[in-house]
């Protein structure tokens, strides 16, 4: 094994938050402060992380997943099935704790989510919200291509997960 292997041999997995999981949610956001400071936001409060649980367990089409590197916890996916068209799904978050940048830990998540999601979804979808360039460099170095604007502050991306007929 190669020294660049040991990069891409970190045990990364991903499992779907439950509802137990709120304070785990709630670690990987306090250890990503300036995901918040960009968005203009509060850190959220571990009761937001409950209500923000709660809603995402009651919408069937939305994942919301932990990322743990070994048994730690260093990051989160959130995305939707089914949306916006029946055959695409749209990933509305990738955050990965700020002591966990840099370590292809972001781009192996994607890459995970895409092989998960093909074939049986034909686009995935990344949705950036504010003024976030390194999120569309992120994007656009996974094979993201702009979409469109949704507003000032949001802007689509998209993939192909397979070749198209
Ligand atoms: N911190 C950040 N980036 C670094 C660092 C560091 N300390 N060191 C190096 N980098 C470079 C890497 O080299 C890499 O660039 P390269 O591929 O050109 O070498 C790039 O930054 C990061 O690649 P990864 O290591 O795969 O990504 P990472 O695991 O750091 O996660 C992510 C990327 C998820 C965007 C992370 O920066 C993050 O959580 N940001 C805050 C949340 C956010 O903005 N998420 C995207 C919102 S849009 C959406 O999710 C649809």
């Amino acid at each position: 094994m190669g020294p660049m292997a040991a990069k891409t041999e970190l045990p990364l997995s991903a499992r779907r938050a439950e509802l137990a999981d709120a304070p785990l949610l709630h670690a990987v956001y306090t250890r990503s402060p300036g995901y918040f400071e960009l968005l203009g936001s509060e850190l959220p409060t571990l009761v937001d992380v409950e209500s923000e649980l709660a809603a995402a367990l009651a919408d069937p089409e939305r994942r919301l997943e932990l990322l743990f590197l070994r048994d730690e916890v260093v990051g989160l996916l959130d995305y939707k099935l089914h949306h916006p068209e029946d055959d695409a799904a749209t990933l509305s978050l990738v955050l990965i704790t700020e002591d966990h940048r840099g370590l292809g830990l972001g781009q192996r998540a994607v890459r995970n989510l895409e092989a998960a999601l093909s074939p049986e979804f034909r686009l995935l979808y990344a949705v950036v919200y504010g003024q976030n360039p390194s999120a569309e460099r992120f994007f656009t170095r996974l094979g993201y291509a702009f979409q469109r604007s949704g507003g000032p502050a949001v802007k689509w991306f998209s993939k192909p997960l397979r070749a198209g007929p």
